[in-house]
């Protein structure tokens, strides 16, 4: 994902852009570039492929001194990366800009712009926002004029940065789907797309809201809502507990990154939304011609990574119709594979070292298949570097060794790569799409109520302290649930916990269920929801203690050794991802309960990367 970075002050910006342009290294990148206006009036600008760290050594052979800058890392989504194809982009000599997102309508645009004259000299979308607004300043020559006019006529979704020579005292900025944020000096101001990137330089910020437009000053800050009106956004104090490695308030790094994940869902969900679809070119610049092609889909993962995959299979085969395997990568890699053709290879991976994973992604190169694509958290990690595709889930650094907002943030990542693939294929019903981007869009809120039945779940906690063995049960798309709640009590508590897909409790599991063997349920209100009331019907009859984790419309409520947790309606497809966070605060708090080590659980690792 591209990073921002810009500054205005009364001395040397460069330096301070080099910086926070390393601290958004974590994001992922192929390419960096900063654009710098000089003590003689002159915008000069200098761009390097590869780490932040081959730029900071060519502005050290050739410095660019000069009070206001822009700066950044890009991650490549229209045209390969390269050197002209790295931001700033420029529109003659005297305007610069910076952008993180898509614009979809760049091809009309860039005809437009060709046919009046304006030469191109990269293959991104970012360059038609700079010729249209060297274009449009010709009418209207204040800064913030020509780019309220200019982002009206963008389609798609955009943080955007830019300087011109011929208004040295200014930065401009727009948000639209990307994040922004203006970092406040004394005597000097900065923007960035993540508050860490200036951390060094200051500790307020103010946050753009979405269609907000910035002029920013060394000394005065001006922002225009999307309605055009001019507006004051509060000045926020960057208190320590939000640094990425610290657990702040909480006491442990688990209860942590269960806690973030509204918001670093929405980071995931950050730049790839249109209005009613989802922009396929997140996943790069060649997706919608390979996405085009797919006819079968190959899952490969481990873990929790690997639940997150089983989830997915439901989503594409329901809503695409393209067949979908999935499979654990220790055995994949070491199995002769029959590839059905036209297969896009998908590994799963938080951390995108995982052995297994990387092995079977090395093996599945042989093997034929149309492309390979890696949904992960790392940006910078061996399976980005070697996949063809990649959608970095943003979720931040995980710190606990049992996954949480990893699973989640892979989740949603693999929700887009459902949808865009239908979109490519035509096989997704345009409403369907728009329906579930909606969803999509109120996804945190919903996490947040989830989040808020903190105590309900702490006191059904205690329930399972004094157990040896628990069953976890879920039908459809919440098997993998129950599969992905029992996985996370065993790590943590060392409770011996399986799932099952509800309807197999009969064919055996059935036999263990006593009063000592409580038994926990994923039950959102749909239609599996009766078959599944007579599957607790079958555990109460054996004395067994059920938990169930009920839609509160289904019609569930506590009675003799039944408790009920209430959750808040959600649409069905993205029950899988709301009902998976109370299943993670039950794990926790039995394992605070019982007194384990909840964030480094004996004999695990956080990243496996030996066999
Ligand atoms: C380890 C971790 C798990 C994780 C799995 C896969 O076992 O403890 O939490 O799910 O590796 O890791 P990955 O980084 O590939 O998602």
């Amino acid at each position: 994902m591209c990073g921002i970075v810009a500054a205005i002050a009364e001395r040397n910006v460069s330096a301070i852009l080099i910086e926070g342009l390393k601290r958004l290294e974590y994001r992922g990148y192929d390419s960096a570039g900063v654009a710098i206006c000089g003590p003689d009036g002159l915008l000069r600008r200098s761009r390097r492929i590869g780490k932040v760290a081959a730029l900071e050594q060519a502005l050290s052979d050739e410095p660019l001194p000069g009070r206001l800058g822009i700066a950044h890392t890009r991650w490549a989504t229209h045209g390969v990366p390269s050197e002209a194809n790295a931001h700033p982009h420029f529109s003659g000599e005297a305007l610069a800009v910076v952008h993180n997102g898509i614009i979809e309508n760049h091809e009309a645009l860039r005809a437009r712009l060709q046919g009046l004259g304006y030469v191109f000299s990269s293959q991104t979308d970012t360059e038609t926002i700079v010729h249209l607004l060297h274009h449009t300043l010709k009418r209207l020559p204040e800064l913030a004029d020509a780019l309220k006019a200019v982002v009206r006529e963008l389609h798609g979704a955009y943080g955007l940065a830019v300087i011109s020579a011929a208004q040295p005292d200014r930065i401009l900025a727009a948000r639209s789907g990307s994040p922004l944020v203006i970092g406040l000096g004394l005597g000097e101001n900065f923007l960035a797309s993540d508050p860490l990137a200036l951390r060094q330089v200051t500790d307020r910020f103010v946050y753009l809201e979405e269609g907000d437009i910035a002029e920013i000053r060394r000394d005065a800050l001006r922002i225009w809502d999307a309605e055009g009106r001019e507006v004051q956004r509060e000045a926020v104090q960057f208190h320590e507990g939000a640094e990425a490695a610290e657990k702040g308030e909480y006491r442990h790094f688990m209860l942590k990154e269960i806690h973030e994940q509204p918001k670093v869902v929405q980071r995931t969900l950050e730049g790839r939304l249109g209005s009613d679809h989802v922009l396929v070119q997140a996943f790069g610049p060649q997706a919608a011609e390979l996405f085009a092609k797919v006819r079968n889909v190959q899952i490969v993962a481990c873990g929790t990574s690997f639940h997150a995959g089983m989830v997915a299979r439901y989503w594409l085969e329901e809503l695409t119709g393209i067949p979908c395997q999935v499979e654990v990568a220790s055995e994949f890699r070491y199995r002769k594979v029959a590839v059905q053709p036209d297969s896009l290879f998908v590994t799963i991976s938080q951390s995108g070292e995982t052995a297994d994973t990387l092995a079977a992604l090395r093996n599945a190169k042989q093997f034929g298949y149309l492309a390979s694509l890696a949904i992960c958290n790392v940006g910078t990690s061996s399976l980005v570097r070697e996949s063809d595709l990649t959608l970095l889930t943003n979720a931040g650094p995980e710190i606990g060794v049992a996954s949480t907002k990893a699973f989640t943030t892979q989740l949603v990542g693999l929700l887009l790569l459902t949808l865009a693939l239908g979109r490519v294929r035509g096989t997704l019903d345009a409403g369907v799409e728009a329906g579930l981007v909606e969803a999509l869009r109120r996804l945190p809120g919903h996490l947040q109520d989830a989040l808020a039945m903190d105590k309900t779940v702490e006191q059904v906690a205690a329930l399972f302290a004094e157990k040896h063995h628990t069953l976890f049960l879920g039908r459809g798309a919440q098997y993998p649930v129950a599969l992905e709640g029992a996985l996370k009590l065993k790590e943590i508590s060392y409770i011996h916990a399986e799932a099952y897909p509800a309807g197999e409790l009969k064919h055996g599991p059935l036999a263990l269920v006593d009063s000592d063997m409580p038994v926990v349920t994923v039950a959102p209100n749909n239609e599996l929801l009766e078959k599944l009331k007579s599957n607790l019907q079958e555990v109460r009859a054996r004395g067994g203690q059920l938990v169930v984790f009920a839609d509160r419309e289904a019609g569930m409520g506590n009675g003799e050794g039944t408790h009920v947790v209430a959750m808040p309606p959600i649409h069905d497809l993205l029950a899988p991802i709301l009902y998976t966070l109370p299943l993670q605060l039950l794990s926790y708090h039995v394992a605070v309960l019982k007194g384990t080590d909840v964030d480094q659980p004996r004999n695990l690792a956080k990243s496996v990367t030996v066999e």
